[in-house]
């Protein structure tokens, strides 16, 4: 296949845009806002020095768009029909994949026609970044939505780099057994010359499933991939690589006069209580929302705390709105929301301010100020970003995290209050602990966490992946 322009091309799932199409009928151009996220933050630089590219979905079904540029990078649209977000995005990736990678919270649905669709937009994907990688470039693939992408662009473009990094936890292999598909998603994985996980459990258990599923020998890291395969041998790695955030832009901007000017008005909006705790995620059934909105309730009904004296705000951002499972938690969350309202809360002052919505970064940055406690309870998650977000904010070494050992945050964030989200006790003993915490202890273990938040940003994960990656060997593309 004939190479392209670009050196360094990203293939996610999703654009690092947002797109605003018109409504039906009404006039008007379809407009693009870059998308806030720190991989893009991390990306760009490397993006500008090498002409990258980015390859990815727009977000919006049946819709065929023009490669563009945006901030020194080549957007690349790869189109989505409705049917295939059904069957590849809200099916195979978001009904299969999400739940069996999170250690089946709820059951994964395994159906093939989802799983043909897989495959077919993992080829189109494959195709778009063979089509635009420069002879001998990197191209950087992106989560559990395109694992069969590395296998397929080897096949086409044998000259590329090819680096794969998984965003969320990777099963054991007892879990990730239950796939019908598991030997062609370890067999894409190897495509790759670098798989990165999150956690070295996560790293562990992908090796795990290689030396299960196949007959390759593996030796501490590294799978080696003999003549049945490719010709000469190859070697993958497989190792951690923990996600950031550009904890330098969040600390930064925390510490402007309108955030902070905001998250004071914050707090008086909602009656100045005492104590406030927050709760920020996306609508999903792996961030415990529920549990902590049970340990929460019991704190209240066993008389320890009192509200509106003690607030929580939760945020809960829309989030794979059409998927089952995500309509029967929203029913549940709300539904648990309205009873500790109804039982706790007094006039205009309910004891959960239940938002379900997304905001602005700045907003965000001036709730973490405002509050005092932070509740991260996932009961499975890759990284948690939010809980970094969370202590990068906390410049005036402010505020207690508490952070569920089941978050790949939990691995480096030491000094947060760890707890088992499982186990109630356990949380509301936390987060009395939080709440009852001297000063002196808060700020030492503030400072501990915001040194590991700030050292090891999200710059610093794309220069560690990409710099392991490019040590791997170049070869000609005959081979
Ligand atoms: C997680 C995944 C990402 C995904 C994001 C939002 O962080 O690891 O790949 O983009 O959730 O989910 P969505 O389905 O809206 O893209």
């Amino acid at each position: 296949m004939p190479s392209g322009p670009h050196e360094f091309v990203v293939v996610a799932n999703r654009l690092p845009v947002d797109v605003s199409v018109p409504d039906e009928g009404r006039e008007g151009e379809i407009s693009w806002s870059r998308s806030p996220g720190g991989l893009v933050s991390a990306l760009q630089p490397v993006m500008q020095k090498q002409d990258g590219a980015w390859v990815g979905w727009s977000g919006t079904p049946d819709l065929t768009l023009d490669p563009f540029d945006a901030d020194g990078m080549r957007l690349c649209p790869v189109p989505l029909s409705g049917q295939e977000v059904e069957e590849y995005y809200e099916g195979l990736s978001n009904g299969t994949l999400w739940p069996l990678y999170h250690d089946v919270i709820v059951d994964p649905e395994y159906h093939r026609l989802w799983w043909n669709s897989y495959v077919t937009i993992n080829r189109r994907f494959a195709h778009a970044a063979a089509e635009v990688a420069a002879e001998g470039g990197t191209v950087w693939v992106h989560d559990y939505q395109l694992q069969l992408v590395p296998s397929m662009l080897r096949t086409l473009r044998p000259d590329v780099r090819i680096g794969f990094f998984n965003h969320i936890p990777f099963p054991s292999p007892e879990i990730f057994s239950q796939l019908p598909w598991r030997k062609q998603i370890v067999e894409g994985l190897l495509g790759a010359d670098l798989v990165g996980f999150q956690r070295g459990s996560d790293a562990a258990n992908f090796l795990r499933s290689v030396r299960r599923l196949t007959d390759l020998t593996t030796r501490g890291q590294v799978v080696t991939i003999g003549s049945r395969w490719a010709r000469p041998e190859r070697h993958v790695r497989a190792a951690a690589f923990p996600i950031s955030i550009d904890a330098l832009a969040i600390s930064e901007l925390a510490q402007t006069e309108p955030v902070m000017r905001r998250a004071v008005e914050i707090r008086h909006e909602l009656g100045d209580p005492d104590v406030l705790m927050l709760g920020v995620d996306r609508l999903d059934y792996t961030k415990g929302i529920g549990h902590r909105l049970k340990a929460f309730g019991e704190l209240l009904r066993d008389g320890a705390l009192t509200a509106p004296e003690t607030t929580l705000v939760q945020v809960a951002s829309p989030s794979r709105e059409r998927v089952e499972q995500y309509r029967v938690l929203r029913d549940e969350v709300e539904g648990t929301v309205g009873r500790i309202n109804g039982d706790y809360g007094v006039m205009g002052r309910p004891a959960v301010h239940y938002l379900h919505h997304s905001y602005p970064t700045e907003e965000m940055v001036a709730l973490y100020l405002a509050s005092d406690v932070m509740l991260v309870t996932a009961l499975r998650d890759g990284m948690n970003l939010v809980a970094k977000e969370y202590v990068a904010a906390r410049t005036d070494l402010g505020g207690v995290l508490v952070l569920s050992e089941f978050a790949g945050a939990a691995d480096e964030l030491s000094q947060a209050l760890l707890v088992n989200p499982h186990d109630i006790d356990g949380v509301k003993q936390a987060i009395v602990r939080a709440i009852e915490m001297e000063p002196k202890e808060r700020r030492r273990r503030m400072r501990a966490l915001r040194k590991r938040v700030l050292d090891n940003d999200v710059q610093h994960w794309a220069d560690s992946f990409l710099s392991v990656l490019t040590a791997t060997p170049r070869r000609d593309s005959h081979v």
